[in-house]
């Protein structure tokens, strides 16, 4: 069953001379229960894709539809509630909330959304991203690592259909990138969860039932599921390594 799919998705920015198409023609669909690696060079529009799928900016022209609902029909305010419930979403730059503490940041968006609070799951996903000692922090006394582990538990934490992940790995150590990523996958597993995830490192893109490949904004390999692309390398590392840090890549 598609979960998620995209017809023709193109992204403008800016207008005349200046104007950069972000996205220029993504077709795109993803079953339900896949794990999808995106990978490309710096500003080949990952990031923009992604921003699209969960409905948190609008395309110039073309579709999203996630669950068989065409999001950018919806009105603002519906689609925030839709997001809210279906979709979990690490962001490149966390975007924690600068003035609540590390527990009240991983509970926002169920309290946002009215619903109880499963203790045994949050204390379960703290745990293993080793956050219980920072509980009681603001974000800005948090190391870039722990922020970034901070914005994966609020993803995780509301057991949302879709995960949608921005380098969710990219200023982790190699062994905390390992558990983060096996959390996701069994987290995937256990809750029927579809994974898409920006990622620069190979050896995660290459756990990933399919790699999809942008360059320009359009995809160059892997739109759809089992096709020969999954199999195709991420060029050598050449994708991975000219990037540098998220950090660098954002200046
Ligand atoms: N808000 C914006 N206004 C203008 N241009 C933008 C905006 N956001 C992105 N772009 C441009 O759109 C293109 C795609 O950007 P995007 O952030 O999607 O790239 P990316 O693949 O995520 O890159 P990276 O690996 O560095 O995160 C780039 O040329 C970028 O400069
Ligand atoms: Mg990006």
């Amino acid at each position: 069953m598609t979960i998620l799919q995209t017809h023709d998705l193109k992204k403008q920015y800016g207008s005349g001379e200046t104007a950069v198409h972000a996205l220029a023609g993504i077709d795109l669909s993803v079953e339900k229960g896949e794990f999808v690696a995106v990978v490309g060079t710096s500003g080949s529009g990952k990031s923009t894709l992604l921003h699209m799928l969960g409905g948190l900016d609008r395309p110039t022209s073309g579709s999203v539809t996630v669950d068989g609902r065409d999001i950018f029909s919806l009105k603002d305010e519906e689609l925030t509630i839709f997001r809210r419930r279906k979709i979990g979403f690490v962001f490149q730059n966390y975007n924690l909330v600068p003035v609540l503490n590390v527990y009240e940041n991983i509970v926002l968006p169920i309290q946002l959304d009215g619903r109880a609070i499963d203790k045994a799951h949050i204390d379960s996903i703290i745990e293993t991203l080793g956050l219980q000692t920072k509980l009681s922090n603001l974000p800005n006394n948090l190391s870039g690592g722990q922020q970034q582990r901070v914005a994966i538990a609020r993803a995780l934490a509301s057991k949302p259909a879709i995960i949608l992940a921005d380098e969710p790995t990219g200023n982790l150590d190699s062994r905390t990138s390992q558990d983060v990523l096996s959390l996701m996958k069994v987290s995937g597993q256990k809750y029927a969860q579809t994974i898409v995830m920006i990622t620069h490192n190979e050896e995660i893109a290459q756990l990933a039932d399919r790699i999809v490949r942008i360059e320009d904004g359009r995809i160059v390999s892997g739109r759809q599921t089992h096709t020969a692309s999954a199999s195709g390398s991420v060029s050598g590392g050449q994708t991975a390594r000219r990037a540098g840090t998220a950090e660098e890549r954002q200046v």
